[in-house]
């Protein structure tokens, strides 16, 4: 017998109940990928308030990389909630977030000297990487990408490419920046060879620098090594590479966002370790608390100190409760079998990925880096026309039936897996046949 178990219709009862209450009471803006409202979960699984039982592909939105509620990360939080719930770093410090930016130093890929500064959400790091890169730089112009997602706050949703529904009515944006192409190999124009298409975008971001920008004007380049909202397409490293060098030979700091690909999401440590590219600065949240309100730029301790003392920082950045959990997972990270058991995670999924595009004409392409695997619904293999009506209906199959995952893409038409990395294989198959059927009956 699986892990999934539904005792009512998903929704249930509850869930519609509490719905409604919702609809009344929140804003309409903040999305839901389903409506299944959660009583508690554990591991890869979710029970909702009906009482059914979910096996979890999303991670609450590839957060809890180490799973629900890991017993080691729940008791750091209650030894510290008996202490202290909150000082403010720059009230009274407190160890827990040198210690956990010690530890974010030595794991963040570089051999040089870093310094971390710790802040609340994904958007709020990438709002101060980009502040660091211009203190350090002098310079203003911001280089971003196609496809990319960033975050909600203003620089970082100037710097998100979709307009609907992540800018629509909020312009006017930041200004001073500018956006390249991504090195999106199935929907290049004309070629489809990831090395050819690696040059070729390589070439269009030199020429947006050399006639819209200017090199000497450019603070800093960010992109995510593997586009997370933008439908989970990894980077060639030799773009990456080739951005790399330009960077430096030019003095701008290159930014990662890896607040969708760190933490084990990719395989690895940060995604930047698997493509072999080492950026100046790193942003990263989401699995670095596995479920904590906790995010960190990490980068060469010369730029993290360009901004004078009290130009970055905030009252809960940091808080005591999230340092102590994050440095719990980071533990688990770096001592538990999380990083064996992501491997298995991989084959199974790519394995499995690779049957579907053999057998379901409607996928067009699947695509990933470790773990974290997509796979991109077309209304026609040839024409390459997104089929986002595909992944919706999917969705909805799946939540009905007992598996709750999300998609993603610019057009919408990705289906992306953002699994717990401690689903056993047994609820990764059962949730993946579940889903598979969702594709059959379309
Ligand atoms: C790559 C990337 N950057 C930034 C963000 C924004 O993070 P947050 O939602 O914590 O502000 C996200 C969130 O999905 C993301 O995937």
């Amino acid at each position: 017998m699986g892990d999934i178990l539904l005792k009512t219709l998903v929704p249930g009862p509850k869930s519609q109940a509490l719905m409604k209450r919702r609809a009344q009471a929140v804003a309409r803006g903040p999305f839901h990928a389903t409506p299944v409202f959660i009583e508690q979960a554990q591991g890869a699984l979710i029970q909702d308030v009906d009482g059914n039982t979910f096996v979890d592909l999303a991670a609450g939105l590839g957060v809890v990389n180490v799973g629900h509620c890991p017993p080691s990360v729940v008791s750091a939080i209650q030894l510290q909630v008996a202490r202290f719930l909150h000082a403010g770093f720059n009230v009274t410090p407190y160890e827990g977030y040198v210690e956990l930016s010690e530890r974010l130093n030595r794991i963040v890929p570089g051999a040089w000297e870093k310094k971390t500064l710790l802040v609340n959400s994904g958007a709020e790091a990438v709002e101060n990487a980009i502040k660091i890169a211009r203190a350090y730089t002098k310079r203003s112009s911001v280089v971003c990408f196609d496809h990319a997602y960033h975050g909600r706050t203003y620089m970082a949703m100037s710097l998100t490419a979709k307009a609907k529904p992540y800018k629509s009515g909020f312009a006017p944006f930041n200004s001073d920046v500018y956006r390249a192409p991504y090195p999106y190999a199935y929907r290049w124009p004309t070629t489809n060879e990831p090395e050819q298409v690696s040059r070729e975008c390589f070439a269009k971001f030199c020429e947006l620098i050399q006639t819209q920008v200017g090199a000497e004007n450019v603070a800093a380049v960010i992109i995510e090594p593997v586009l997370g909202e933008g439908g989970f397409v990894p980077a060639p490293p030799s773009f990456l590479q080739a951005l790399r060098s330009y960077c430096s030979e030019h003095g701008m700091v290159l930014i990662f966002d890896e607040v969708q690909t760190g933490f084990g999401r990719t395989g690895a440590f940060f995604a930047s370790q698997r493509l072999g590219v080492t950026p100046d600065l790193m942003t990263l949240a989401k699995g670095l608390g596995d479920g904590l309100p906790i995010a960190a730029v990490t980068g060469r301790a010369d730029m993290m100190d360009a901004p004078g003392e009290g130009g970055i920082g905030g009252t809960f950045g940091g808080n005591p409760l999230a340092c102590a959990g994050a440095l719990a997972v980071a533990d688990l990270f770096e001592h538990g079998s999380v990083a064996s058991h992501s491997q298995v995670i991989e084959t199974v999924l790519e394995g499995r990925l690779a049957e579907w595009f053999k057998r379901y004409p409607v996928i067009g392409d699947v695509r990933g880096l470790g773990p974290m695997r997509g796979v991109e619904f077309v209304k026609d293999r040839f024409t390459r026309e997104p089929s986002k009506e595909a992944v919706q209906k999917i969705l909805k199959h799946s939540y009905e039936n007992g598996v709750i995952c999300l998609g993603a893409g610019t057009f919408g038409n990705v289906l992306r897996f953002l699994v717990p990395l401690v689903i056993s294989e047994s609820q990764l198959n059962e949730a993946l046949d579940v889903v598979e059927r969702g594709i059959q009956i379309l």
